[in-house]
């Protein structure tokens, strides 16, 4: 095999030339001499087309008889295709030589429906199929694209345990771990350590898993999922919605440009990702109560009225997220929460202790929280005195109650849910989708 191994994505650069695609089939068609075979190599799917006259014998014996996901090596000369737009991307491949490197025993997943639980117990091999294709694939963009954005703000990426010995978000959805007899948990968050990290670099994130005994069955929540979490040295309420914004402005625009293929392959309006520009509308929490109850007060159906019942106090449900957000055609920030509903290192409002600086970004179209951040307590006693009203271990958390004794800032920061964002960007319904491989609450297999 002589030619030059291409592949798929890049096609166009290789029209007229002779190379060679190493990938499977993933469809295949024929009629009489000829054989159209819709090979994927991982980075796209062109046809190749084998002409029975032009071809040895077995060559076009063998290709007949390949199965759905058999892998194969193919010689061929690129050619621009007219048989537009049944041929994915304009192109095909005129086979000159086939290789058959294994025939796949009959593969469990056709073009027929199939049903979900079906799909996910068999995950390792759903993620080859178009629409898991292009979803995961964005994912990754997202990934690169979060991460590129901030190394060239100046951040730098700071990786945090797992291992934790106490909580960092809420006591209820802590995974034990037993550590050689101890009792420890697998972390919620990194941000605490970040919160130590900023007094040696100024701006750092982490971005890793992180683990939710979530015993909630929404199409939003998972018990492992990726999260990005900036942490900034000076920096208050007003400047970190800013950077959320800039960062989440980026990160859109670069899956448009990046992500064509994949933006077709779901389907995804472009139109709505092009709208999000800054600035996004800032809702107070008292204001965003107001306008869900008037909500539940107008709406005629009776099961949404009891869903989207909420009184001051209480934390946003997803009902509520999605009815607040398909008012929006861009991201708004909720901030001001009560204190009695978020986390116990969150700085409290000036002169209204009951509420605190904290700041959720919901996605439009009803899908609702994407990051969670807040500016953070920077005085000592107060943090103190908010670990006891939370009866949390003080002992476990000296350290962290010691950043505030050596040149403590004013810092805040943020966490964005990988899975939440990138079902958003891909305008699907649930965010098990967005993993290669989720976990949630009915399901750690495969
Ligand atoms: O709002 P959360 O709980 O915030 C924190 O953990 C902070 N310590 C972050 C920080 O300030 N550094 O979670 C942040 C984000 C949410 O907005 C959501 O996108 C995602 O993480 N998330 C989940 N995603 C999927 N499944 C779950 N169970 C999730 N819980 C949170
Ligand atoms: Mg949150």
């Amino acid at each position: 095999m002589s030619n030059q191994i291409i592949t798929i994505r890049n096609i166009a650069q290789h029209v007229g030339a002779a190379v060679t695609i190493q990938g499977w089939l993933y469809a295949k068609t024929g009629k009489g001499k000829l054989q159209f075979l819709q090979l994927r190599d991982g980075t796209g799917i062109v046809q190749a087309v084998l002409f029975k006259p032009s071809l040895p014998e077995e060559t076009f014996e063998a290709a007949k008889h390949l199965t759905q996901e058999s892998s194969v090596i193919v010689q061929g000369t690129v050619k621009q295709s007219e048989r537009a737009p049944g041929v994915p991307g304009g192109y095909e491949i005129e086979v000159t030589d086939l290789q058959v490197v294994q025939v796949a025993e009959e593969y469990p997943i056709t073009p027929k429906e199939h049903g979900i639980e079906f799909l996910l117990e068999n995950r390792h091999l759903w993620i080859r199929s178009r629409k898991q294709w292009a979803l995961l694939r964005l994912r990754a963009t997202v990934m690169r694209g979060l991460r590129d954005w901030l190394d060239k703000q100046g951040f730098l990426e700071m990786s945090t345990p797992i291992l934790t010995p106490a909580a960092g978000e809420g006591t209820s959805t802590l995974f034990k771990v037993d550590y050689f007899g101890d009792q420890i948990y697998l972390a919620q968050t990194g941000q605490l350590y970040n919160e130590a990290n900023i007094y040696s670099f100024g701006k750092v994130y982490c971005f890793g898993p992180t683990f939710r005994a979530e015993k909630s069955k929404t199409r939003r929540h998972m018990t492992e999922f990726w999260m990005l979490e900036p942490e900034i040295a000076f920096c208050d309420l007003e400047q970190l919605m800013q950077l959320e914004e800039q960062m989440m402005c980026a990160l859109v625009q670069r899956c448009l440009e990046e992500c064509a293929e994949e933006l077709k392959v779901l389907e995804r309006d472009r139109s709505v990702l092009e709208r999000i520009l800054p600035p996004f509308p800032r809702v107070s929490y008292d204001d965003a109560v107001v306008q869900v109850q008037k909500m539940q007060a107008e709406t005629t159906d009776p099961e949404q009225k009891q869903l989207l019942q909420i009184e001051w106090g209480q934390d946003f449900g997803s009902p509520h997220e999605t009815a607040l957000t398909k008012q929006y055609d861009r991201p708004i920030f909720v901030y001001g929460f009560p204190t009695q509903c978020k986390a116990f290192y969150m700085e409290p409002w000036p002169n209204r202790p009951e509420v605190c600086k904290s700041v959720d970004m919901l996605a439009p179209e009803g899908y609702g929280e994407i990051t969670g951040g807040s500016e953070r307590i920077s005085n000592t006693e107060l943090l103190l005195k908010r670990i006891h009203e939370e009866q949390l271990p003080e002992e476990a958390f000296k350290w962290y109650i010691d950043l505030r004794r050596y040149g403590s800032v004013p810092h805040s920061g943020f966490g964005l849910g990988v899975e939440r964002t990138v079902a958003w960007i891909a305008g699907i319904h649930h965010v098990r989708e967005t993993n290669p491989f989720p976990r949630t609450l009915g399901r750690v297999y495969p």
